[in-house]
């Protein structure tokens, strides 16, 4: 199993969320953050005041799948995400050695998917 962690461009939640849900995927954990990647954010200038902005508003996706579906995950958010542009995010692959569903118990293969 592995859990795939994505930063996204927000504007870009709704074509990626089109492209898993061709793609089968349908569980996941969406939240609003902030972060920079390798261009540190960028500066604005307010009331002529040079200002750094280095925390962007990003979305993060948080989708844990069985092996046979990394792949057609990883492509789907590909496919949603990307513009060609920076920014445009990232997509870290976690091992994931356990998933429980808390009302059944199930474990592992079955919990997951
Ligand atoms: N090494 C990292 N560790 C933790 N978070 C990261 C890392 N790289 C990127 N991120 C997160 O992903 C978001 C999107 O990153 P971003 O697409 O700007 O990556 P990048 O490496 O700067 O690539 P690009 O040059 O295409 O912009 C960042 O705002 C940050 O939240
Ligand atoms: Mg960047």
């Amino acid at each position: 199993m592995k859990l795939i962690i994505a930063m996204i461009q927000p504007h870009k939640l709704q074509d990626v969320k089109k492209a898993l849900y061709d793609a089968e995927v349908y569980k996941m954990t969406v939240t609003n953050v902030v972060g920079c990647g390798q261009q540190k954010g960028y500066t604005e200038t307010y009331r002529g005041v040079v200002h750094e902005v280095n925390l962007l508003k990003k979305v993060r996706l948080e989708i844990a799948v069985n092996e046979d579906f990394v792949k057609p995950t990883i492509d789907a958010i590909i496919q949603g995400a990307k513009t060609g542009r920076i920014g445009d995010g990232k997509i870290f692959i976690l091992d994931l050695p356990q998933c429980i569903r808390i009302r059944t118990e199930e474990t592992g293969n079955t919990a997951i998917g």
